[in-house]
């Protein structure tokens, strides 16, 4: 497994731009100013970009260098961003977000029940009406998948291809 922490304190830019995907939501996203959780933002290449579309981001990200990294170009151009060192396993995030990302970071956990875990706790952090956007390796689509269709009244799939998994809140509970 790659050890982010060196590889942040060896390059600025490990990750490279954001996914096109992504850049098309928020390109065709109408709502300003919204709030956005960022879990596993690394050094920021997804919250630097979504602040610069003028929200709010809150990065949660265990590799501290990435957090310090994002926070430093973020009060160099004076963007909405904030940081926490936190694994995403155990983060209770303080609010709910209109957006919340998972951008390459599944795959890093240990295993489906942790994953699993990961994907309640970052839908329940998403507000009505609010989308949830998740990146990744085809290896895990079924497990995103089948979390999010144990859902349908709550979450409407509104893009499934090979690495993108983006689905917009419905509603508020499962009943
Ligand atoms: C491939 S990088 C992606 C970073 C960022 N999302 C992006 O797309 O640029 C994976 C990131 O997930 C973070 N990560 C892995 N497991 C984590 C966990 N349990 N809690 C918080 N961050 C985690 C790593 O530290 C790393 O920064």
């Amino acid at each position: 497994m790659i050890n982010y922490e060196k590889e942040y304190q060896n390059s600025r830019n490990v990750c490279g731009e954001p996914f096109p995907e992504i850049v098309e939501f928020f390109e065709n996203y109408d709502d300003e100013c919204a709030t956005v959780l960022d879990s596993g933002c690394g050094q920021g290449r997804d919250a630097l970009f979504i602040a610069r579309k003028g929200h709010s981001v809150l990065g949660v990200d265990t590799a501290q260098t990435g957090i310090e990294q994002m926070l430093e170009e973020a009060e160099s151009e004076n963007l909405a961003v904030d940081g926490v060192i936190a694994d995403i396993t155990n983060y209770e995030a303080p609010d709910l977000y209109n957006i919340v990302v998972i951008d390459s970071v599944l795959h890093m956990l240990q295993n489906d029940e942790i994953r699993n875990a990961v994907l309640e706790k970052s839908s329940n952090a998403v507000c009505k009406a609010g989308f949830i956007l998740i990146a990744d390796t085809p290896k895990h689509k079924s497990l995103i998948c089948d979390y999010f269709k144990s859902v349908p009244k709550v979450w409407k799939i509104i893009k499934n291809e090979k690495n993108f998994f983006f689905a917009h809140k419905i509603a508020l509970v499962k009943s």
